[in-house]
């Protein structure tokens, strides 16, 4: 397992990804803009506003979806294997803001605040640190399972792709989105989808969920001020028969 998830840069990046308002992701007036504030988007676009009880955001980061999942649904569990990144969740659950440094450019930084999304609703969010290949069996059921953009950063996806049936109960609803990134130093070239991962999905899915949308999510992950990692993740929504 890698640990780039629990180095300092890395959680710098993500709470600005996550936090950060669209000025200070971006600061350019011309550019990808439909890029900025994927962690909402995953929520607000797939997963519309429909009341849930239990769900669980997989591989949730430092808490965004989380925290937008919160406002419509009653019990929220964000779990993610990163300490830091789980932390960071909690701090912001907790005390409703955490600071942290935005790079400018070779060791110039500038200290910015990540601060709880108004309105949601902390009170409903359990964060915790696990594996994602490695719920226990309490993990099932849930109402609504969100799981952004983890697939390509597991050891071994086809681990969780087979518990994904009875973590989403009959009825619910499964939200992936990938970019479609597979990296040897996530994931070994043999756990790699043999054709496309839309394809690896239906084949793997089919058996127990019914695809009810697809979407294309464009994302930017600034590194610095005059670098970024632009992406765009395959989306799609299943329902659980
Ligand atoms: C590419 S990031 C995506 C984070 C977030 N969902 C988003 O869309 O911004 C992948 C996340 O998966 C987490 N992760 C990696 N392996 C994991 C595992 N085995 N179980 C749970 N989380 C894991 C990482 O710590 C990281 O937060």
């Amino acid at each position: 397992m890698d640990r780039i998830y629990e180095t300092a840069r890395l959680l710098d990046e993500y709470l600005l990804f996550h936090y950060g308002s669209e000025g200070e992701v971006f600061p350019w007036r011309s550019g990808p803009r439909d890029a900025l504030n994927f962690a909402v988007r995953t929520v607000t676009e797939m997963a519309g506003a429909v009341p849930r009880n239990r769900t669980l955001d997989l591989g949730c980061a430092v808490g965004r979806s989380s925290f937008e999942l919160s406002r419509f649904c009653h019990h929220v569990t964000g779990i993610d294997f990163s300490h830091s990144f789980i932390g960071a969740a909690e701090t912001l659950r907790t005390a409703g803001r955490i600071e942290y440094s935005c790079r400018e450019e070779a060791t110039i930084t500038r200290r910015l605040t990540a601060l709880r999304p108004f309105d949601s609703k902390p009170e409903r969010i359990n964060f915790q640190q696990g594996d994602a290949m490695d719920l226990s069996c309490g993990h099932c059921g849930y109402d609504l399972v969100h799981a952004a953009n983890l697939l390509c950063r597991l050891a071994e996806p086809s681990l969780l792709i087979a518990r994904l049936p009875d973590l989403v109960a009959p009825g619910g609803t499964l939200i992936l989105t990938t970019p479609c990134t597979w990296l040897e130093e996530f994931t070994p070239s043999r756990e790699w989808p043999r054709a496309t991962t839309f394809d690896w999905l239906q084949d793997s899915l089919t058996p127990h969920f019914s695809l009810t949308a697809q979407r294309d999510l464009p994302f930017l992950i600034r590194e610095h001020a005059r670098k970024f990692q632009y992406s765009i993740a395959l989306g799609t929504v299943w329902q659980r028969r």
